[in-house]
């Protein structure tokens, strides 16, 4: 989302300014081209040297200083921004914005520029609920300014509070919800389950799978930018799911079913790329189940198949399925489409190298229950992801059309 996107980074005074340097080299790092412009309080608190060195470009830090290009510097900046982030965010920059001031570079860029514009906003928490503030905030917003943040926790004057400047990550998913223009899936809800699920023997041991959840949670932050209000269903990961998209986390497919169950209904979409265990064992040993000499047999019993269960409660819903097969993928999956009555399903052989589990990318088709196959190169699990969207996108479009 970051790649060849013009980003000005703004940073005003605030002791929260060296985090911007971590900013900037994670956006330099994602491929953006990054643009730093610091006030002259900022400047009390970091050196242009250390942020010229990371975003590779010449920092600005005064209005009238001798321009680096031929152009009007503040104007050619903010039309060609994508984005214009401004973090940290005083409570100064803050009140000029709100009115009007444009008294050095950075507000003067920011006045004059067509791109959106997210403050982080980091300062003592006596300022952040002053009333003035709170104001300037609410009418910035009401103008269209995005902000994110701040957090609460310690803050550097010795007191606790909100103030904080939020986390990195949560700064930079709000700047890739701007990057993406297009929001066709806005209004639309979108469920989706990511994920292996546990089926316990006891309370120490369970049966799994390979899953790494990475498919899943890669669907779920494509529909959240794409303007969806998205729901995620997981079962036990590593992974953080993207902040907006709100998850539930299970662990048996029990779980799994009844959470599915109880979202469903309202939803438009669902994506069920959850490796949901088909057995679990017959019973579950409340205490923790001691070796006997000899060999055990366990006894599995039939999960529900909570996509076949849809499959047949399903309305007006687009519901897609994935398959992760090791032989007779494309037949096996088209055979899974029709019989659990999808819209399409995600067929991948897992075997294949670049495919499948705990890999940052994918190997996949997509089998209609007509038998239509389309065949995808290998790329990554977000442009996987993005791709099973655009489908959905057009399933829903022909649907609202009267035509599917
Ligand atoms: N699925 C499900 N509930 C289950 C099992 C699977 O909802 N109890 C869903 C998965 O989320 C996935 C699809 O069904 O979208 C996988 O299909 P499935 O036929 O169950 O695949 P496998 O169990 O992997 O394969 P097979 O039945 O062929 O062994």
């Amino acid at each position: 989302m970051f790649k060849d996107k013009l980003i000005v980074v703004g940073i005003t005074g605030s002791i929260a300014a060296y985090k911007a340097v971590e900013l900037v080299s994670n956006l330099r790092k994602k491929g953006a081209d990054v643009h730093c412009v610091m006030t002259d309080s900022a400047q009390e608190f970091l050196t242009p040297l250390t942020l010229r060195t990371l975003s590779q470009n010449p920092v600005i830090t005064a209005m009238f200083a001798e321009p680096k290009r031929w152009n009007v510097e503040h104007v050619g900046l903010a039309e060609a921004a994508d984005l214009v982030m401004v973090v940290p965010a005083s409570a100064n920059i803050i009140g000029k914005v709100c009115h009007g001031i444009a008294d050095d570079f950075l507000t003067t860029m920011i006045m004059a520029t067509k791109a959106p514009v997210l403050f982080a906003p980091a300062m003592n928490v006596q300022m952040y609920l002053n009333p003035i503030v709170q104001k300037n905030i609410a009418v910035l917003k009401e103008q269209g300014y995005h902000f994110v943040g701040p957090g609460s926790g310690n803050l550097a004057c010795g007191t606790e509070g909100q103030g904080r400047l939020i986390e990195l990550s949560v700064i930079l998913a709000r700047a890739e919800e701007l990057l993406v223009k297009e929001k066709p899936l806005l209004g639309k809800k979108v469920l989706v389950t990511a994920g292996p699920t546990r089926e316990f023997l006891d309370p120490v041991r369970f049966l799994t799978n390979r899953s790494s959840g990475r498919m899943g949670y890669a669907v779920a932050k494509q529909a959240y930018l794409l303007g969806a209000d998205v729901v995620l269903i997981s079962g036990p990961t590593e992974i953080q799911p993207f902040p907006g998209v709100q998850c539930i986390r299970i662990e048996t497919a029990q779980e799994m079913y009844e959470a599915v169950l109880a979202q469903w209904e309202d939803c438009q979409v669902i994506i069920k790329a959850a490796a949901v265990a088909d057995y679990r064992p017959q019973s579950r040993n409340p205490e923790k189940m001691k070796k006997q000499s000899g060999d055990l047999q366990l006894v599995l019993s039939r999960n529900p198949d909570i996509l076949a269960e849809l499959g047949k409660k399903k309305k007006s819903q687009i519901l897609v399925g994935f398959a992760a097969e090791t032989e007779n993928v494309l037949a096996s999956a088209a055979e899974k489409a029709m019989r659990k009555n999808l819209d399409f399903i995600v067929a991948n052989d897992v075997t294949r190298e670049g495919a499948g589990f705990a890999l940052d990318t994918n190997i996949v088709s997509f089998v209609f229950p007509n038998g239509e196959i389309r065949e995808l190169e290998i790329m990554s699990k977000d442009d996987v992801a993005k791709a099973i969207l655009k489908e959905v996108i057009k399933k829903l479009q022909m649907r609202s059309d009267g035509d599917g």
